[in-house]
């Protein structure tokens, strides 16, 4: 059946996505859409929604998008650079300046279809550099924003047409420090644009059941389970829609997973009651070889991908499955941050998204009934599929596992721009009553949009959380090159930091596998597994006592889409186990915590 359905514009950011699944809580069909894509895929919308920009300006230059939907009859909604762009459109005018940022209060036109149900003044959140300065024929002003009482207002905060059917709000609604903004979305897409909610996840169910039918036909699916969220219920989806005899899983010890891993896997797949074809191997001789030596972070995620599809298609041989597809639990923002949309750059490849994969998928042999969702979504599929809490509710781990967790060095020291970066971050540590280094190796990061490889900051001392937070966020936004800040768990600031030449092994896998297993049993110990979105180990080949010993960074997080992400504080009692158990494992000789948000880093290492 089809949807209501809106159209969310992407003009970059990840602004987008929030917009979106906004939109899809109200049980309504949005898709994310590229500003070029042709007029008829617009048409058959109900409403579109253009969303804010981190780099494109509405001032002066022409940007390039699909003017033509401004000539469908379908109301426009514009945030942000979308709402300069509608004003500019119908004859108002957008200049430099008026910058405003975070919390403002919009005096709103109370009784307007968009406000409907808010108070005349509500809390909202800009993020601007220009302004709407004045709007066409047929609009009006509906809000400004104004500091305080005596403030000057700032007009055209927010504008509309009831004419066109176009509208324009300055801040961001899909943020939550705009206190009604998720109403304000639903007035546009449930009051304005008239849209049915019937876009629930038990109709999903029946659909996705109907499509894998449709898309597969009589062949049989041959699904890489993990054990992790997405493959499971990707699992149970198959099972659900072509039954046991046509669906075969193989779970691959790629030699990167974690401790105990695969056995714990293959016995809730069987408890799960998908074992009829349930298969095994133990590949992790043929990973560990194909990464022998290698060191560079995006030729590692490169070649496990590629050795996942290598042992796939050996062992779907092996197993005599002719004409099978490849069933792959790919979620939504997988495809986005290898560079699936356009204006997205590359930042990581996505283990699903290696060359191989894409082949397979330009052949029509890659079958993903959960692309379209994000994660909460999966999660809510799980529960109606009932797959068990403990499934569901698994940390996310990455397909390449261990793999991008473990950082290796040809032993070089890397410091480059150390000269311009030590000082600045040891003038600004200093501010804080801290100590803080540049440590010579690199990790992969996200600066507005665009992958980064760039240093951490260790940072020693005493300090409160929220300082330790703050100084993380003054260190990034004033020190070029530094895109992490680590805070030191260790006895004491090391007073010289040194690579040392490690590559994959067994040896180091093992040791962080010891690692990863105390910060998960000390998260659960506590009861802190299930508010913790994530906590990824990592173990850095770093040296402080000049024994060969590495260092094991701890990285908690809160998040809600993976998409963004605050670091999470650990309560004294389990740093100080962790610091007791972890720096008495052999071969480590450093702990830090990585006190970094996403942006400027990556939830993963590498
Ligand atoms: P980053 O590190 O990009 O991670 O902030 C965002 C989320 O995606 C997970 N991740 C992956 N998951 N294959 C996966 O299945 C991958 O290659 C991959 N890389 C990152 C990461 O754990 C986090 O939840």
């Amino acid at each position: 059946m089809s949807h209501d359905t809106i159209a969310v514009v992407d003009f970059g950011g990840q602004y987008a996505h929030l917009i979106a699944t906004k939109i899809r809580r109200l049980h309504v069909l949005a898709e994310i859409r590229q500003p070029e894509d042709p007029t008829p895929l617009f048409a058959r919308c109900k409403g579109i929604i253009l969303s804010g920009s981190p780099s494109l300006s509405a001032f002066g230059e022409d940007s390039a998008y699909n003017k033509d939907i401004y000539g469908l009859d379908i109301p426009i909604l514009g945030f942000c650079f979308g709402h300069q762009e509608i004003a500019k459109h119908y004859g108002g005018t957008v200049v430099h300046g008026g910058r405003e940022w975070g919390r403002a209060d919009l005096h709103l036109t109370p009784g307007h279809p968009l406000f409907a149900g808010l108070s005349p003044v509500e809390r909202v959140w800009m993020s601007h550099f220009d302004s709407v300065t004045s709007v066409g024929p047929d609009f009006a002003e509906i809000g400004y924003t104004q500091l305080g009482d005596a403030g000057e207002p700032h007009h055209f905060a927010a504008i509309g047409s009831n004419t066109h059917r176009r509208y324009g709000l300055q801040f961001h609604p899909e943020v939550d420090d705009t206190v009604h903004g998720s109403e304000m979305i639903r007035n546009f897409v449930l009051g304005i644009c008239n849209c049915q909610p019937s876009w629930t996840m038990e109709r999903y169910v029946e659909e996705a059941v109907a499509r894998v039918r449709e898309q597969v036909g009589d062949r049989s699916v041959f699904l890489l389970a993990s054990g992790g969220v997405d493959s499971t219920v990707a699992a149970k989806l198959f099972g659900l829609a072509l039954g046991p005899d046509r669906l075969h899983l193989l779970h691959v010890d790629n030699g990167l997973m974690r401790k105990d891993e695969s056995r714990t896997v293959m016995l809730a797949l069987g408890e799960m009651g998908l074992d009829r074809h349930l298969h095994f191997v133990d590949a992790s001789d043929t990973f560990l070889s194909a990464l022998e030596g290698v060191v560079e972070p995006e030729r590692k995620r490169r070649i496990i991908g590629d050795t996942f599809i290598e042992v796939f298609e050996r062992e779907a041989a092996q197993l005599g499955i002719e004409h099978h597809l490849l069933g792959q639990g790919t979620i939504y923002p997988d495809t986005i941050e290898t560079g699936g949309t356009k204006r997205a750059d590359t930042i990581k490849t996505h283990h699903n998204r290696v060359p191989v994969i894409e082949r397979m998928i330009a052949e029509g042999r890659v079958v993903e009934p959960l692309a379209e969702l994000y994660k909460v979504e999966v999660r809510e599929l799980g529960e109606k599929l009932s797959v068990p809490h403990d499934m569901i509710w698994r940390h996310p781990f990455p397909g390449p596992g261990l793999g991008v967790r473990l950082l290796c060095s040809n032993g070089c020291e890397d410091r480059d721009g150390f000269e311009e970066i030590e000082p600045k971050v040891a003038e600004i540590a200093g501010g804080y009553g801290v100590q803080a280094m540049a440590l010579p190796i690199r990790s992969v990061g996200v600066k507005a949009d665009l992958r980064s490889y760039e240093h951490p900051v260790l940072v020693s001392g005493e300090v409160e959380w929220e300082r330790l937070v703050e100084l993380a966020g003054t260190i990034f936004r004033e020190v070029a090159g530094i895109n992490r800040c680590l805070w030191n768990l260790g006895p004491a600031a090391p007073a010289r930091v040194r690579p040392l030449a490690a590559t994959v092994t067994r040896a180091r896998l093992d040791l962080l596998r010891e690692a990863d297993a105390i910060v998960m049993d000390g998260l659960r110990r506590r009861g802190l597994y299930d508010t913790i979105w994530q906590c990824p180990t990592v173990l850095v080949p770093l040296e402080i006592d000049g024994a060969g010993r590495e260092f094991v960074i701890v990285r908690p997080i809160h998040s809600e889409r993976a998409m963004t992400a605050t670091p999470a504080e650990l309560p004294p009692l389990l740093l100080a186990d962790l610091r007791r158990q972890i720096l008495s494992l052999p071969d480590v000789s450093g702990l830090a915590l990585d006190v970094t948000s996403k942006p400027p880093g990556t939830i993963e290492w590498e």
